[in-house]
């Protein structure tokens, strides 16, 4: 059996890729983990011209990306969410899953999960549920491609303004719009995936959930 891991983070080992390690380990089968930002996908362009032969006519690595997630038998997906929407590339990818549809359902009843990490914390007063938006979007997906989601796993990342050097300066930074107005760069510090007991323990509860989904097959 082997599960295939996706990660539209473009950040180097990131927390998105991390969380997501944790949830392949966690099912102790073979494991494939893919990084976008090594590929070039362009979004479906809804011609169709993938119908009668399950192919996209796109000559980029999104036909690759296909076949691994073709010949995986099961799916994480994982994305951050900027503008409170799951991020480009990871959505890309997943239109680009769109030939394996057809005639075959190529991905139904394969297990597939989620890993998406935001900066918006949980119930913010204000702000747009991002993380449950990111969710949304590859549950969708799995739900509308007849797969079984299993589950996801949410991780709060960092506001990019904790990193750019402006935070504290800036009128548009996201640091008081998240946090309230006397919050700064350092009473928000860097969020860490590792540092989120219950997120890891997600990630391991995730990893198990498919790995026995993929077992009772
Ligand atoms: C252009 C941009 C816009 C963003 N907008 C949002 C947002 O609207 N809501 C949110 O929760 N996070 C937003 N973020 C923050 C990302 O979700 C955050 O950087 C995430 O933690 C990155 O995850 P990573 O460290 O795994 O790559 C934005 C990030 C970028 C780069």
């Amino acid at each position: 059996m082997k599960v295939l891991g996706v990660s539209g983070s473009p950040i180097k080992n990131s927390n998105t890729d991390r969380a997501l390690k944790v949830v392949l380990d966690a099912t102790g089968c073979e494991t494939e983990f893919v990084k976008l930002f090594d590929y070039t996908v362009e979004p479906c362009r809804a011609c169709l011209g993938c119908v009668k032969s399950n192919k996209c006519v796109i000559k980029d690595d999104g036909i690759e990306l296909a076949e691994k997630a073709k010949a995986a038998d099961a799916l994480v997906i994982a994305g951050f969410t900027p503008y409170s929407s799951l991020d480009a590339r990871t959505k890309a990818f997943i239109e680009r899953l769109y030939p394996l549809r057809h005639v075959h359902g190529f991905m139904a009843g394969k297990p597939g999960g989620a890993v998406i990490t935001c900066a918006v914390p949980k119930d913010h007063a204000t702000m747009p549920p991002a993380g449950q938006m990111g969710i949304n979007a590859v549950q969708f997906y799995m739900m509308e491609e007849g797969m079984n989601f299993i589950g996801a796993v949410t991780i709060q990342g960092n506001v990019p303004c904790v990193k750019c050097t402006y935070g504290d300066e800036c009128k548009m930074s996201g640091i008081p719009m998240l946090h309230g107005p006397d919050a700064t760069v350092d009473s928000v510090g860097i969020k860490a995936f590792e540092t989120q007991p219950i997120a890891v323990e997600a990630a391991r509860e995730l990893g198990c959930k498919i790995a026995e989904a993929l077992e009772s097959k």
